[in-house]
């Protein structure tokens, strides 16, 4: 087509106002009135810059022949995955903008979509009254046209916005054509921790609304905790009544407040009610939620009672459509959550799809509900220019505000409107939230980023400290320097709207945070960072499909695996996090007194009774059961404790005579089904150990026998089912499972927890000291009469610090075949760190393929990670004991073993016991591959066994965004003496 594009047409992509040609902001809805969905294939061509766009690309006759088609709703950078990026590529950065720092200017090579479509009226569609398109989301930045002619411009990529085509459409052939840019002025107001993604992301729909019509609408629906009613009052912009059938209210007035005779809604029980707004123009049908959510008495109460977040931060992420959900993905999310206890959600850091919050109102889930704003690259340049404290952009923060509180102002599941994420503070902020106060009264002000809470409702903070959250929960945290606003901060609930970071293998730690909220009134309980893993899905040359981060499509400036930072991975799949979440979130604590023989069962939520559960018991000798049946409990009542004894057949199955070790477990599950999960899907438990047999001791050698006996080789040493090298001290076999090597191992392949972290990453001073790298020297052998016995000194280069350990073989008198190895170590010199480990390496040249354990399981477990694992009788596949960590790391780790026993093929077998518990793992890489290792393709198994038996791990922590390591989950290096037994 004709002519160049005029730069001053373009003014609007470096515009600090939010848009021009625009309709006013309203609730969203799926309207009654007729609707043409325009998702689907657009024509569409990729500029790489304001200098590279189609003039009269809008034009109706503009012949886009050589243009692609894209899917709408998608982000363009994602078409072609998992295979190589078509359009540009994602880029991952967390704080940084991945341009410079100079509001509002973006870069030349500003990658421009333009878009184009057909699209014809429905014969219904009624002219007298308006056309609207609306588009749900577009990053960051567009202008529209309709049959050629220009209606406007917007930013804000997560918010809905509306156009008025009413004079454009007509009957027939239509064309929209809209300009997509991926910077603008608003990008400086997204910089989110996630993808940078652009594109037409969400649906795009023109609605036909008849003359006359209620455009907007306002439901306040409030319950009055002291008299036990619903109070209902629906506000309008044209004449309507309001009906709500089920609760007899017909045809009522609207501006005024109703008294109708409802049940409270809350996350506990989601109770809606249908109800129908009639105008003369025709019906709109909503729901309507009854719930209050205030702050009284210095805490937030959900219908007058207090309320504890059990919340998680959610992005939106699909590994293959980035943040396009479709609604069975945000179905699944919701389903997930309700299974996993969790009551609450941060919809971090834009408003969602609006479908998502429909599912949050019918399944029951809080939400504090986030505009689109985040500045924080500005505290790269010392908050200079933050956009946050600067008059010029407040017209843009107020526009993302209002759109936020208009579209979702009508469900019941939102809570709180948070003005954003660190975004520092200033004047800006303080207006949102007058604008909110005036417009929203009903609802709490939530944000963060202001350090004395001076403009909000709740004191919120992320990542806080064990200490210093018990000062807060004490109302006895540091004194700041305004004391005005010390002291409304001091009378502020709190909430941690982020912690128990959710990267790689963790979060750990989490039931310290658990009992400091049960303690303390003050304390709301917080949101886990975060959901979901933002991993895209790759395949590599051979196929291999795997998640890909941050610097995996060539970015210059990025930040990793930063952004693989949730509890379930990228394809839904729950990690161990969610697991261990899901037991510290229990929504009842079930604790035993094995002594005094009583059970009490404390009630978590702050509304519901336990009516909804069943109870059971099971009592099992080493993890056979051998008894169990239901535990008749009376209903505890929310917030209440109920004690009651073991019910008599759990008495009479506890016999005296004791062969094993033997557990009770306590069960608490759905006894019907929901809507999130069938009955019997369990949401509690608890073990208590009702009686061990006498310790029977790891070795008592025959008097004056010999059981260091001459191998089959001539260089070889047999004691039990051990052959090992005379000469060093190796071991070569055990029974008939060839040993490469067995080693002492004090490393593991560092968790994203121990390599980062603003507290000082651990797994430097690993490095540091050497832990990678030991050398090991043989103090001597000594050959006994009944034993072996390597003294050994381990040590790094360049040190004079390390270990000395003695290994000591003994075969077992009462076994024939048997052995036993007597681990001790201890430190020597002064280790600067703590350690990743103690342990046993063994690696065998046989492939394991089956692993069956008494101990915790089934699942990995650490010790500060070990809430969902349980003692019992587990068995897995070698190749189901790892966790597909999407940047691979130390995992897979199962904890307190009694017992274990190693299947490899042709029958060969290994059992180990262990004096006392250990833990394993068993992988078929090395821990230097999983080191190494980059992305789950890179463990290539080498066809060796390699089985951990190990006596002490380090903690887990969330310390890559969070406090360090509790001081008890710490492993200080120190004397280490355990026993393990081989039959084979
Ligand atoms: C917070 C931020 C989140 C995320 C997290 C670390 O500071 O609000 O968006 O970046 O840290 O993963």
């Amino acid at each position: 087509m004709s002519g160049k594009i005029q730069k001053s047409e373009l003014r609007y992509v470096e515009s600090l106002s939010p848009g021009d040609g625009y309709a006013p902001a309203r609730a969203w809805r799926a309207h009654g009135s007729i609707q043409l969905s325009l998702d689907g294939l657009w024509r569409f061509r990729y500029g790489q810059g304001l200098g590279d766009l189609t003039a009269g690309f809008e034009a109706i006759d503009f012949d886009d022949g050589h243009f692609d088609d894209i899917t709408v709703p998608s982000s363009w950078q994602l078409a072609g995955v998992p295979g190589p990026p078509r359009y540009g590529s994602p880029a991952y950065t967390n704080v940084a903008y991945p341009f410079p720092v100079d509001p509002p200017h973006v870069p030349d090579a500003n990658p421009t979509g333009e878009y184009r479509r057909h699209f014809t009226l429905p014969p219904e569609w009624d002219f007298s009254g308006s056309s609207i398109v609306r588009f749900d989301g577009v990053d960051s930045c567009f202008a529209l046209f309709v049959n050629g002619a220009a209606v406007g411009h917007s930013q804000g990529s997560r918010l809905v916005r509306e156009f008025d085509i009413t004079p454009l459409v007509r009957a027939g052939d239509n064309v929209i054509a809209v300009r997509v840019h991926q910077w603008s002025a608003g990008s400086y107001l997204e910089d989110q921790d996630m993808w940078w993604l652009s594109g037409i992301f969400r649906s795009v729909t023109v609605i036909n609304e008849p003359a006359g019509g209620i455009r907007d609408f306002f439901v306040r629906a409030d319950y009055d905790t002291e008299h036990d009613a619903g109070i209902l009052r629906v506000d309008t912009d044209g004449p309507a009544v309001v009906s709500v059938p089920e609760l007899g209210l017909a045809a009522a007035e609207t501006g005024i407040a109703h008294r109708v005779d409802a049940e409270p809604w809350s996350d506990e029980h989601p109770r809606l009610y249908s109800a129908v707004l009639s105008g003369p123009a025709g019906d709109i049908s909503f729901r309507v939620g009854f719930r209050r959510i205030e702050v009284r008495d210095g805490q937030i109460r959900l219908n007058g009672r207090p309320v504890q977040f059990r919340g998680v931060n959610r992005h939106e992420w699909h590994p293959e459509t980035g943040r396009s959900l479709g609604e069975t993905t945000m179905r699944a999310d919701v389903v997930l959550m309700k299974q996993h206890n969790i009551n609450a959600v941060r919809t971090s850091h834009y408003p969602p799809d609006p479908r998502f919050l429909d599912l949050c109102d019918e399944f029951g889930l809080l939400v504090i509900d986030e505009c689109d704003l985040e500045t924080h690259g500005f505290a790269l340049v010392n908050w200079r220019s933050n956009p946050s404290d600067d008059p010029r952009w407040e017209p843009a923060y107020l526009d993302r505000i209002q759109r936020t509180v208009e579209r979702d102002k009508n469900h019941p599941c939102v809570i709180m409107w948070s003005l954003g994420n660190e975004a520092g503070t200033g004047r800006n902020l303080e207006k949102m939230a007058e604008w909110v106060r005036g417009r929203d009264p009903s609802r709490l002000i939530h944000y963060e980023g202001e350090p004395d809470a001076y403009y909000t409702d709740v004191y919120s903070r992320m990542y806080t400290g064990y200490e210093e959250l018990d000062a807060i929960g004490r109302r006895q945290e540091a004194i700041t320097a305004d004391s005005e606003h010390d002291q409304h901060r001091r009378g502020l609930p709190m909430i941690l709207c982020e912690y128990g970071h959710a990267m790689g293998n963790g979060p750990g730690g989490l039931s310290e945070y658990q009992a400091l909220f049960d303690r303390h009134p003050r304390l709301h309980g917080g949101f886990i960072w975060e959901w979901i893993d933002h991993g895209i899905l790759q395949a590599n040359p051979a196929g291999e499909r795997y998640f890909a981060y941050g610097g995996d499509f060539g970015e210059r400036l990025h930040d990793g695996n930063f952004v693989i930072d949730g509890l379930v991975f990228p394809d839904r799949v729950p990690s161990p996090g969610l697991l261990e979440v899901k037991a510290v979130f229990a929504p009842v604590a079930i604790t035993i007194d094995p002594v005094a023989r009583t059970i009490s069962v404390q009630n978590r939520h702050h509304t519901a009774g336990t009516g909804a559960y069943r109870f059971r018991w099971r009592v099992e000798d080493g993890g056979v059961l051998v008894a169990e049946g239901a535990l008749n409990l009376p209903v505890v009542p929310a917030a209440g404790v109920s004690r009651v004894s073991f019910p008599p057949e759990l008495i009479d199955s506890i016999t005296p005579e004791l062969r094993n070790e033997r557990w009770l477990t306590l069960t608490a599950s759905l006894a019907a089904d929901t809507s999130w999960a069938t009955a019997g899907h369990e949401i509690a438990f608890t073990q208590a150990q009702l009686g061990q047999p006498a310790a029977e001791p790891p070795d008592s050698p025959a008097a004056g026998a010999t059981m260091v006996l001459a191998g089959e080789r001539p260089d070889e040493l047999a004691v039990g089912c051990a052959v090992l090298a005379a000469e060093t001290g190796e071991l070569r076999r055990l029974g008939r499972l060839a040993v490469h090597s067995a080693s002492l191992d004090f490393w593991r392949a560092p968790t994203d927890n121990d390599v980062r972290g603003p507290a000082g990453p651990v797994a430097g001073a690993w490095r540091r000291a050497g832990l990678d790298r030991l050398q090991q020297r043989i103090i001597a052998i000594q050959r006994g009469e009944d034993n072996l016995r390597i003294r050994l000194r381990i040590a790094p280069a360049g040190a004079d610090f390390g270990f000395l350990a003695a290994l000591t073989w003994t075969a077992d008198p009462r076994q024939a075949g048997d052995c036993l190895l007597s681990i001790h170590v201890a430190p020597d010199g002064t280790w600067p760190c703590p350690l990743p480990k103690v342990g046993l390496r063994l690696v065998l040249d046989d492939s394991i393929e089956e692993v069956s354990w008494f101990g915790r399981g089934p699942g990995e477990a650490y010790r500060d990670t070990h809430r969902a694992t349980r003692v019992g009788r587990f068995s897995a596949p070698v190749d189901l004991l790892s966790t597909p960590y999407v940047r691979p790391q130390e995992n897979g780790n199962r904890m307190h073993a009694r017992r274990l026993s190693l299947s490899g093929r042709a029958g060969r077998s290994l059992d180990v016991t262990g004096y006392p518990h250990f833990d394993f793992a068993v992988r078929r890489w090395s821990p230097e591959l999983l080191t190494a290792a980059r992305h789950t393709p890179d463990l290539v198994p080498d066809g060796r066994s390699y089985v951990h038996l190990d006596a002490a791990h380090q903690g887990i922590g969330s310390g890559s965004c969070g406090p360090r390591l509790m001081p008890g989950h710490t492993l200080a290096a120190h004397a280490v003496a355990y026993t393990l037994r081989f039959s084979a």
